[in-house]
């Protein structure tokens, strides 16, 4: 899963948080490092807007990962065969493995594991909006992995070539892993959209409810997302928020129209002038109203990560006891 860098911890002001002046020079042999394509890796020297601006992304896409395991796994304990099944453990562990990669890569920063959980937990840091949606029925698994995941490929596949190199290769790998999740999912609502009449209405409910929020996941449009700018100048994003939402849109609704699916946007228009599909307004006050916590299941996951961490707590006491005792008898 993912999330675009999408907001600024409440109570930030937008943009790029005000730090003190870097070294001109240093910053002007940055930029030129950045601008020839070159990776920039932990212990070179970069400005501290990078750095705080790369820790909240990262962190925060590590964040979406490990909640986005939540609505999906739901569903696993009621997958209707053992292929669905292991298919969907196996999609669902892929995600915990993103979040693990990632909050790694954001260590790398100088954050460490533990500000960045309580942050989550304490409801400073964002995860993406997506997984606040409830799951309804098992065609919603289709949908997630097909729409979210599908949507999550637009903007990792441009990540692979983020500036920043740990995230960068981070990525190589979690896109090889969501190529399978959205395959998984398509391949789902293709068999429920050639099943009974009643598996096709499933289908076309769950479309109707994810369509929106996956749109949504690209964040707040152009004109509206502060911090894009600075974003692209230093390479971490390589493309704007409606660049990667227009192309994702191009690909999706053949893809519905192949399942005989209908897309729930009346506006819904091939341009031929731009070639590309124009779309309808999308709902920004149920996008902010979920940025601010008020999605239908915020509550609820932010209950399940923290009851995570509680009852995690004696695996980490009992790893940190065992790294002790290894380290005495190193000593001695
Ligand atoms: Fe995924
Ligand atoms: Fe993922």
């Amino acid at each position: 899963m993912y999330t675009t860098e999408l907001q600024s911890a409440p109570g930030q002001k937008a943009g790029i948080p005000a730090s003190a002046p870097e070294d001109p020079v240093k910053l002007a042999a940055f930029e030129a490092r950045v601008a020839a394509d070159e990776f920039i890796e932990p212990k070179d020297w970069m400005p501290e807007a990078y750095r705080r601006t790369l820790v909240r992304q990262i962190s925060q896409h590590a964040h979406s990962e490990i909640v986005g395991m939540l609505p999906e796994g739901n569903w696993i304990t009621r997958a209707p065969t053992l292929r669905r099944k292991a298919v969907l453990l196996a999609k669902v562990q892929d995600e915990g493995g993103h979040g693990l990669y990632l909050y790694s890569a954001a260590e790398t920063l100088g954050a460490s594991r533990e500000e960045m959980i309580d942050a989550l937990h304490s409801g400073r840091a964002k995860y993406s909006t997506i997984f606040n949606y409830p799951t309804l029925n098992w065609a919603d698994i289709g949908a997630i992995g097909w729409l979210v995941d599908g949507a999550a490929i637009m903007n990792q596949v441009a990540l692979q070539r983020t500036s920043y190199g740990p995230y960068a290769r981070a990525m190589v790998r979690i896109c090889k892993e969501e190529s399978f999740h959205q395959r998984q999912g398509y391949e789902l609502m293709l068999a429920m959209c050639n099943g009974t009449a009643e598996q096709k209405r499933m289908a076309q409910d769950a479309l109707n409810r994810w369509w929106w929020p996956s749109l949504m996941m690209f964040g707040p449009r152009d004109d509206n997302s502060p911090n894009s700018a600075q974003s692209i100048r230093w390479r971490i994003k390589r493309e704007t928020n409606d660049q990667l939402r227009q192309r994702f849109v191009d690909v999706t609704v053949p893809q519905a129209e192949y399942l005989g699916l209908t897309v729930p946007d009346p506006a819904l228009k091939w341009n031929e002038a731009r070639g590309h599909y124009d779309i309808g307004e999308i709902d920004w006050e149920e996008f902010y109203a979920v940025v601010r916590g008020e999605g239908m299941t915020s509550l609820e996951r932010m209950k399940a990560r923290r009851d995570a961490w509680d009852e995690g707590a004696w695996v980490r006491d009992a790893a940190q006891a065992h790294a002790e005792k290894r380290q005495r008898r190193a000593a001695a």
